[in-house]
C-alpha cells in the first residue's frame, strides 16, 4: 500500500510547501481541511500527520480545534506552529500571547537530540511567526528545543509519537528543516520513501480514467509548460476523448504558435485532438486604448473565454473542462484570505457558456519544478519541459501601457534575441525565467548622425524554485551587452536596453 503523509490544513499559508517538502522525502503527502473526520483518516490510513500552522488563538474557542481523537489514533502527529499549539492545549499543556512576538529568522537551541533533533546543530536556524506560544508543555512531554522568548521551540512525547515545532521547518529559511522533516517521515513514521514523481503520473492517469470514464474532455493549451503537461497527461489517461483548444492571441513569443501547432497538431507525436484559433486582431482590437494592468489582464482573460466558448460551442456540450493551474497560480489569486496580487487568469475566470460538469485540474497541488518532473515523467521531450513558463496573458503583460501590434513585433523580436543568446552563453537552463519586455519609456538617443526618440526594453532574468519569491540573475556583463547590442540594432524603435535588477517581492516576476 502507498505511503502517506497526511498534512491537515488549519488555515497557514506554509501548508503546500509542508506537503511539497514531504513529496521531496520521496513519500507522498496531500493536504486535507483540517475538518476531515477521524473515520476518513482511519480509511486513509496515513503513516504520520502533520498538522499546520494557522492565524488563530488556541484558546479562543471559535478556532478550529480538529478531532482530539487525532492524538490518540497511534498515528505519529507533528505539529507545526498552530499545530503545536494546538496538540499542546488539546493535551493538557498550557498556551498563552507571548510577550514578545517571534518574526522570522530565529536561533533555537537544541537541548535534546534524541529524537527528531537528532541531525541538527546544537544552535540552529529556523524560520519563526508567531504571538502564543506554549508555556508549558503537556504530561509526558519534554522540551527538545527552546529560544530566549520562547520556552518551548520544540517538545516531544516519544512514547506517544507526538511531536511539535512552534517554528516552521518547511520554510527554506529554517535551514536545518527537511533534516527535521525527513526524520519525522523516516523515523516515527517509518515510512520507506518509495515514491517517485512516476506514481504521481501513474496514480493521476488512473484517477482520471475513473472519473472520466467515456466522457468528453476540452483542454486549453496554451503551449506553456503547464498546460502542455496537463494535456499530455489528460491525453495518456484518455486519448481522443480529449480536445485541446490552443488560442493564439496574438500575445505570444515569436514564432510560438507554429511551433506549438508543430507539437501538439496533426503533424505532431500526442493522440488528441487539436485546434488552434487564430484570433490575434481579435484581441488588438480590445486592447486597443487600455492601458491599466488588471483591465488590461480582465480583458485579455475574457476574450481569450468568449473566443475559447465559441470553439467549444462548435463541440458541443463535453463532460469535463481541465486547466493547468497549479498550486501558485492558486494563491496568487487570492483565493481564501490571500490578498489579490494579480489576476492571473487560468484560475476563476471560467467560461459561462461552455456546458460542462466539472473541472479537472490535475496539477492543482504540483509546484512549477513538480509540474516538470511529471512531464518529465510522462516522457515529454525536455525542451517542452524546461521550456520557460509563460504567463497566460502573454505579452500583453510584458507591454507596460497599451498593446498595439507593433510593440508586440518590437517586443518579440527583442525577446527572441535576448532568448538565442541566453541559450548560446549555455545560462538557460541555470535562469529559471528570462525575457524582454517593452517599458512605456520613450527617450531620447542618437543613431548614426541622427537624433533618435524610441522605446526603452527591460531584460529580466530571475532565479527561483517557486516562483512565489525570485532574485534576479547576475548575468555577466559580455552577455548582456551582446544582447544590448543586437536588440539596438535589429529592432527598429527601440534605442536603450536596461537589465531589471528588483528581485521578488518586492517587484514580481512579469512587469504587469
Ligand atoms: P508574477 O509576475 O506573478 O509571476 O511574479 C510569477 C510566475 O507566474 C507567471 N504568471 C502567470 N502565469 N497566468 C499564468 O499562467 C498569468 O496570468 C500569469 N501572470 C504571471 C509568471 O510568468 C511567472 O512565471
Amino acid at each position: 500500500m502507498r505511503e502517506t503523509i497526511l498534512v491537515l490544513d488549519f488555515g497557514g499559508q506554509y501548508n503546500q510547501l509542508i506537503a511539497r517538502r514531504v513529496r521531496e522525502c520521496n513519500v507522498y503527502c496531500e493536504v486535507r481541511p483540517y475538518t476531515m473526520t477521524v473515520e476518513e483518516i482511519k480509511q486513509m490510513a496515513p503513516k504520520g500527520i502533520i498538522l499546520t500552522g494557522g492565524p488563530n488563538s488556541v484558546y479562543d474557542m471559535a478556532s478550529p480545534h480538529g478531532d482530539p481523537e487525532i492524538f490518540s489514533l497511534g498515528i505519529p502527529v507533528l505539529g507545526i506552529c498552530y499545530g503545536a499549539q494546538l496538540m499542546a492545549w488539546t493535551l493538557g499543556g498550557k498556551v498563552a500571547t507571548a510577550p514578545v512576538s517571534e518574526y522570522g529568522k530565529t536561533e533555537v537551541t537544541v537541548a535534546d537530540r534524541s529524537g527528531l533533533l537528532r541531525e541538527v546543530s546544537d544552535r540552529t536556524v529556523t524560520w519563526m511567526s508567531h504571538t502564543d506560544y506554549i508555556e508549558k508543555v503537556p504530561e509526558g512531554f519534554s522540551i527538545t528545543a527552546y529560544t530566549p522568548v520562547c520556552p518551548v521551540a520544540a517538545m516531544e512525547n516519544k512514547e506517544k509519537n507526538l511531536y511539535a515545532f512552534q517554528f516552521h521547518p518547511e520554510v527554506t529559511h529554517s535551514r536545518e528543516g527537511k533534516k527535521m522533516l525527513s526524520a519525522f517521515v523516516y523515523g516515527p513514521c517509518g515510512c520507506r520513501g518509495d515514491w517517485k514523481m512516476d506514481s504521481f503520473v501513474e496514480t493521476a492517469i488512473t484517477r482520471i480514467r475513473e472519473k472520466v470514464g467515456n466522457g468528453k474532455v476540452l483542454c486549453a493549451l496554451s503551449g506553456g509548460v503547464d498546460s502542455s503537461v496537463a494535456a499530455v497527461l489528460m491525453s495518456k489517461a484518455v486519448g481522443r476523448q480529449l480536445t485541446c483548444v490552443f488560442v493564439d492571441h496574438g500575445l505570444l513569443r515569436k514564432n510560438e504558435g507554429d511551433e506549438v501547432e508543430a507539437v501538439f497538431g496533426p503533424e505532431g507525436e500526442y493522440d488528441l485532438n487539436f485546434i488552434r484559433v487564430n484570433a490575434q486582431q481579435r484581441f488588438y482590437d480590445r486592447l486597443s486604448g487600455v492601458t491599466d494592468p488588471e483591465k488590461k489582464r480582465k480583458i485579455i482573460g475574457e476574450e481569450f473565454i468568449r473566443v475559447f466558448e465559441e470553439e467549444a460551442d462548435k463541440i458541443g456540450a463535453v463532460d469535463y473542462l481541465v486547466q493547468g493551474t497549479i498550486y501558485p497560480d492558486v494563491i496568487e489569486s487570492g483565493l481564501g484570505k490571500s490578498a489579490v496580487i494579480k489576476s492571473h487568469h487560468n484560475v476563476g475566470g471560467l467560461p459561462d457558456h461552455v456546458q460542462f460538469k466539472e473541472i479537472i485540474e490535475p496539477l492543482r497541488m504540483l509546484f512549477k519544478d513538480e509540474v516538470r518532473a511529471a512531464g518529465l515523467a510522462l516522457g515529454l521531450p525536455e525542451y517542452l519541459i524546461f521550456r520557460q513558463p509563460f504567463p497566460g496573458p502573454g505579452l500583453g503583460v510584458r507591454i507596460i501601457g497599451e498593446v498595439t501590434e507593433e510593440k508586440v513585433r518590437i517586443v518579440q523580436d527583442a525577446d527572441a534575441i535576448y532568448r538565442q543568446e541566453i541559450a548560446a552563453a549555455g545560462l538557460d537552463k541555470s535562469i529559471s525565467q528570462y525575457f524582454a519586455a517593452l517599458t512605456n519609456m520613450r527617450s531620447v538617443g542618437v543613431m548614426g548622425d541622427f537624433r533618435t526618440y524610441d522605446y526603452a526594453i527591460a531584460l529580466r532574468a530571475v532565479i527561483t524554485d517557486d516562483f512565489m519569491t525570485a532574485e534576479a540573475a547576475r548575468l555577466p556583463w559580455d552577455v548582456l551587452e551582446r544582447v544590448t547590442t543586437r536588440i539596438v540594432n535589429e529592432v527598429e524603435h527601440v534605442n536603450r536596453v536596461l537589465y531589471d535588477c528588483t528581485g521578488k517581492p518586492p517587484a514580481t516576476v512579469e512587469m504587469e
